[in-house]
């Protein structure tokens, strides 16, 4: 069985092929450094971008794989969340190879993507299991328990985990993505330099805030000197990541263990699964380790290139889709609303 998937929900097009086991045939990738020049991505460019290498990295997917694209056996495509312009170029385009095709095509949520790019790796990942997703635009904790049936327990109140990153580094006079330059500088600061502000700290409080975390920090700099800034940017960067990281670890392992005589009998199936691009940060990365182990807990944590957007992550998403007769009508339109949901 072979999927053909595509990713265009923001400004990265990527085409990949996979096949019912998991494994990657080809993957083509695309990013578009133009935004760049407008401090963030402008959706009228991504989207026109989108339809001049969509075609191109197919061809050159199917070339790498050494597929012809009449043994494709189904089309995948990301239909939400995302730029909605981008999102109608990726899906209009599947949705015309799947009808000209004559193959089923099949709907991916981009969180759902994120969550089964953790399959490619580890391929025993099997629910039931909780999901932190935490990505530029969401920071979500998702209790599965099927493959495809799952609720959303809680989430952020206002930015999200990747958010507080890029607008943390921006704060210090760094670019965009914060995230890896946060996550670089703190490897060389004292994380416990200021001692930022947690919201929601409440034990039964799942949800997450980090508004006030950014205020915090540019009031924070309001108050120092440059030299000082510039002497301590390591301790700054390594308290704001602290300050992002430790409630999501907390708050993860506060629901997973909270009601221990209900879920002893499902002890041994506790598994915690990260996703999406923050994933990637090297604290939450120890911490969720660290503390996964002390509690007898399994973490799933995809490999680096598997946290960020890729077409990949829709592709194994699509598997597990394909393999429930999960599909999806030619009718079937992108739309921007947030969260991880069943389309
Ligand atoms: O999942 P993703 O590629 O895009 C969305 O679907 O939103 O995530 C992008 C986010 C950005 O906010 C970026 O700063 C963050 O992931 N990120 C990181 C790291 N690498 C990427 N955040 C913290 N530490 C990292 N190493
Ligand atoms: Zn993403």
């Amino acid at each position: 069985m072979l999927i053909l998937a595509i990713e265009t929900s923001c400004d990265d097009t990527s085409v990949a092929i996979m096949d019912g086991d998991y494994r990657v045939l080809a993957e083509s990738n695309s990013s578009q450094l133009v935004h760049n020049d407008y401090g963030g991505v402008v959706p009228e460019i991504a989207s026109r971008i989108h339809i001049q290498t969509v075609m191109k990295l197919t061809d050159k997917a199917l070339r790498e794989a050494q597929v012809k694209l009449d043994s494709i056996d189904a089309i995948a495509a990301s239909v939400n969340p995302g730029l909605i312009g981008s999102l109608l170029i990726g899906v209009s385009y599947a949705k015309a190879l799947a009808y000209s095709l004559n193959k089923p095509f099949i709907a991916v949520n981009h969180l759902l993507g994120h969550i089964y790019a953790n399959r490619i790796s580890q391929t025993d990942l099997t629910p039931p299991f909780l999901a932190l997703v935490v990505s530029g635009g969401h920071t979500e904790l998702v209790d599965f328990d099927k493959e495809l049936s799952f609720s959303v327990v809680s989430k952020t109140k206002d930015d999200a985990a990747g958010e507080a990153f890029d607008k943390i580094a921006k704060i210090l006079g760094f670019g965009y993505p914060g995230g890896p330059v946060i996550d670089k500088l703190s490897q060389n600061g004292d994380s416990g330099f200021v001692e930022f502000p947690r919201a929601l700290n409440q034990k039964n409080n799942y949800n997450f805030s980090y508004s006030g975390l950014k205020t915090a920090v540019t009031n924070y700099i309001k108050k120092q000197s440059k030299s000082f800034i510039d002497e301590n940017v390591h301790n700054i960067a390594a308290s704001a990541q602290m300050a992002i990281v430790e409630p999501l670890v907390r708050k993860t392992f506060n629901y997973l263990l909270k009601d221990p005589d209900k879920r002893k009998e499902d002890h041994k199936k506790r598994k915690i699964v990260l996703a999406g691009g923050v994933a990637a940060n090297s604290l939450l990365r120890e911490m969720m380790t660290q503390k996964a182990a002390k509690h007898d807990v399994r973490v799933y944590i995809p490999p680096i290139k598997h946290c960020m957007d890729n077409a990949s992550m829709i592709a194994a998403a699509a598997v597990i889709k394909y393999n429930n007769n999960d599909f999806a009508g030619l009718d079937l339109n992108p739309f921007s609303t947030k969260g991880t949901r069943n389309i």
